[in-house]
């Protein structure tokens, strides 16, 4: 049976772990599953590890649609996500739901949105409307141009009290997860605090409900120098498989991530 919101919140109040990697194809939907991934996201960094360009923004809606078919097919029980790429969101929430309606019936069981407290409306019209939504907070690879580079967020006192306003606010609005990425790891911690639904770190703190990484970062291939947060699970394993079970291994007790993959 698929995983549903429903699990992943039991999960977060449990205090297990949710493990989530990000997957663009049914062969690994499916042996990720296999090896314990809870929830798979089809995220628009497929432009820079599959299409090769050197930010998301190339990424077009039909590509997170077909990728997300491609995953759907191939796995049985993971929750899936699907990313909404840049400029199909945040123009008016009408255009919105309606671009998210295309990932929801590609296989997607919610969206996911990078933006803070100026996506709320946007946000409460697709939950009104039965789309469920992932916000995603601290460093949203999609404004690049504008943040100057994918940069650490919210060192300044200004800026991370923004971030905890937006969080408060993103899950008044109706958000049903928060993915909090590359922010300093007490930040992320007082985010996980000021939120009851379940938080997804990446380069956040080993506090958040659950960890993402790009499937290509844990696997050493990403082509480029990794940011921090990403640790080479293949390097201490040899197969695709084994450092994927390690991985939900490190998640599910809390080993990763470590300090060292936190920002200070
Ligand atoms: O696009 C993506 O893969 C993401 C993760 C890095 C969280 O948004």
């Amino acid at each position: 049976m698929r995983k549903t919101i429903l699990d992943l919140q039991e999960m977060a109040q449990k205090g297990e772990k949710i493990a989530m990697l990000t997957c663009y194809d049914s062969s690994f939907a499916r042996l990720l599953e296999e090896q314990g991934v809870d929830a798979l996201l089809i995220g628009d960094s497929l432009g820079m590890v599959v299409q090769g360009h050197d930010s998301p923004i190339p990424v077009a809606l039909e590509d997170i649609v077909y990728h997300t078919e491609c995953v759907y097919r191939g796995s049985r029980s993971a929750f899936i996500l699907a990313d909404m790429p840049f400029g199909t969101t945040g123009v008016n929430p009408e255009d919105t739901f309606k671009n998210a309606v295309q990932l929801i019936q590609a296989g997607a069981q919610m969206v996911k949105i990078e933006g803070g407290a100026m996506m709320c409306e946007t946000i409460e019209f697709l939950v009104a409307r039965g789309i469920p939504v992932c916000a995603h907070i601290g460093l949203t690879p999609q404004s690049v141009n504008q943040l100057g580079g994918f940069k650490v967020q919210g060192r300044a006192v200004g800026q991370a009290q923004q971030l905890l306003r937006s969080a408060k606010m993103l899950e008044q609005a109706g958000a049903s997860l928060l993915l909090i990425e590359a922010v300093p790891q007490l930040l992320a911690d007082q985010l996980c605090e000021q939120v009851s639904i379940p938080t997804i770190g990446i380069g956040a703190s080993a506090k958040c409900s659950g960890q993402v990484l790009v499937i290509y970062d844990m696997l050493g291939l990403g082509g480029y120098i990794p940011p921090r947060f990403v640790k080479a699970f293949i390097k201490e394993t040899g197969s695709i498989a084994e450092a994927v079970k390690l991985y939900v291994k490190e998640v599910k007790s809390s080993l990763f991530p470590a300090d060292e993959h936190c920002y200070k």
